[in-house]
């Protein structure tokens, strides 16, 4: 079969290795793609939110199913989209719909989707800016530190957590009169919950679902989880404290619970959903929904799936993934991410990558690279995934260590201490 995947980052790398390893594969196409593409799929220059040049390229090259890797497109509506042209009806989105995709595409949405089926999440209150002197009494409910979300989507940059209560109504009363634009005319503020956070990965095909292996992913630039929030550091697999006991508790409270209620509210949802949790004294709670896989933690999840992905996506295309294995790999999986100097702020391009061939033992994800002369080029402030497997989590470490000195560009940087608060 012919795959159509969208995206360009280490999450699509990652999607497209695995992918590429199924013998369903005749071509796999990754649009827009990126330098680590080109061996394994082919790129293809389409904009992935403009749906009728994407429905084109689907029907001029016979695509069979489409997977979706970032939000956007399906926050826009792109399962829709395709669902209703009479020409593409039948070609498989692996990704909700419009509606589905509310769940990360408006916070608000989704914690009155957990209110309503009884989903264990921080308890909160939504406003807009007419409710403004509401706002500011649940502020003074709460205690410090306080959490505003703007309820759509805003690059990642739409969660404040702030310090003090006086600072709190301040940003609530810039978020609202219009700071995230849009995103922010409607705020959630929340209680803080402390504790430590893990990502799990559900693949459903609307019916029934498959667990895939559970990661935690390092999100902030500087070591000890310090400094300014990036798209994210590096990632482990499998997680310390996520164990069978907690794991279960995901599954019976949050797993199935999202489910069903999507399936009650008869909202179309054949895909990946990540659940971002947090552990409190043993208990797991919802701090968001995201409605695709996360980025790094793909870069370690594909490698511990040990089962042909394709069967699986064709299950959900189906609806029959009850039927269809899942198999993991019981080894550890890390990635560290290298990343442009100054990011997550400014920071250079066209930077040249080299030592890309003498790795050996870590599997390489290009997020933010572009091929020029034969060189490989440094485009965006995250760069290249280094992944490894190991029996355990300081061996597979050592090796995405030893091989983040040999891949070398102008002011690279990476974290030395990925995994650092896991057992
Ligand atoms: P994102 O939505 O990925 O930008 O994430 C925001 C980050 O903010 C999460 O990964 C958490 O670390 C943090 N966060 C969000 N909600 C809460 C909460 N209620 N309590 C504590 N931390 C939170
Ligand atoms: N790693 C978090 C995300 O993909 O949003």
């Amino acid at each position: 079969m012919n795959i159509l995947l969208l995206g360009s980052g280490g999450r699509e790398n990652a999607l497209a290795w695995k992918i590429a390893q199924s013998a369903k594969v005749k071509n796999l196409y990754i649009a827009p793609g990126n330098a680590g593409a080109c061996s394994i799929a082919k790129n293809v220059d389409l904009p992935i939110t403009d749906f009728p040049a994407v429905k084109r390229f689907i029907l001029d090259n016979n695509v069979n199913m489409v997977v979706v890797g970032p939000e956007e497109p399906l926050v826009k509506g792109i399962y829709d989209y395709l669902a209703n042209g009479s020409d593409t009806k039948n070609i498989p989105v692996i990704g909700p719909s419009k509606e589905g995709a509310r769940l990360e595409g408006s916070k608000d949405f989704a914690k009155q989707f957990m209110m309503r089926h009884n989903i264990p999440t921080a308890r909160y209150k939504s406003f807009t800016l007419d409710r403004l002197e509401d706002a500011y009494c649940f502020l003074e409910e709460l205690e410090a530190p306080y959490v505003l979300k703007a309820d759509g989507l805003a690059a990642g940059k739409g969660v404040l957590i702030l310090n003090s209560l006086s600072e709190a109504k301040k940003e609530l009363k810039k978020m609202l009169g219009g700071m995230f634009g849009d995103a922010g005319k409607t705020v959630v503020i929340e209680e803080f919950l402390s504790g430590m956070e893990c990502s799990v990965f559900v693949l459903t095909d609307g019916n029934s679902y498959k667990i895939l292996p559970v990661a935690k992913d390092y999100k902030r630039i500087g070591e000890g989880d310090t400094g300014l929030n990036t798209g994210g550091m590096g990632a482990v697999s499998p997680v310390s404290f996520a164990g069978d006991a907690f794991m279960k508790k995901v599954e019976e409270r949050i797993v199935i619970p999202t489910i069903r209620g999507l399936k009650e509210e008869n909202i179309i949802y054949k895909g990946f959903i990540f659940l971002g949790l947090i552990e409190v004294k043993g208990e797991p709670l919802v701090i968001e929904y995201n409605v695709r896989m996360g980025d790094p933690e793909t870069e370690v999840v594909m490698l511990r799936i040990k089962s042909d992905l394709v069967a699986l996506l064709e299950g959900v295309a189906n609806q029959t993934l009850s039927k269809a294995a899942l198999e993991t790999d019981d080894r550890y999986a890390v990635t560290v991410m290298l990343v442009s100097g100054g990011y997550p702020g400014g920071y250079e391009k066209n930077k040249e990558i080299t030592g890309l061939d003498s790795v050996t033992d870590s599997i390489l994800f290009h997020a933010g690279t572009k091929l020029s002369d034969n060189k490989v080029l440094t485009v965006g402030g995250r760069v290249i995934a280094i992944s490894s497997y190991g029996d355990t989590k300081d061996e597979a470490l050592a090796k995405s260590y030893k091989n983040a000195e040999k891949v070398n560009f102008d002011k690279k940087y990476y974290r030395k201490d990925i995994g650092f608060d896991l057992k």
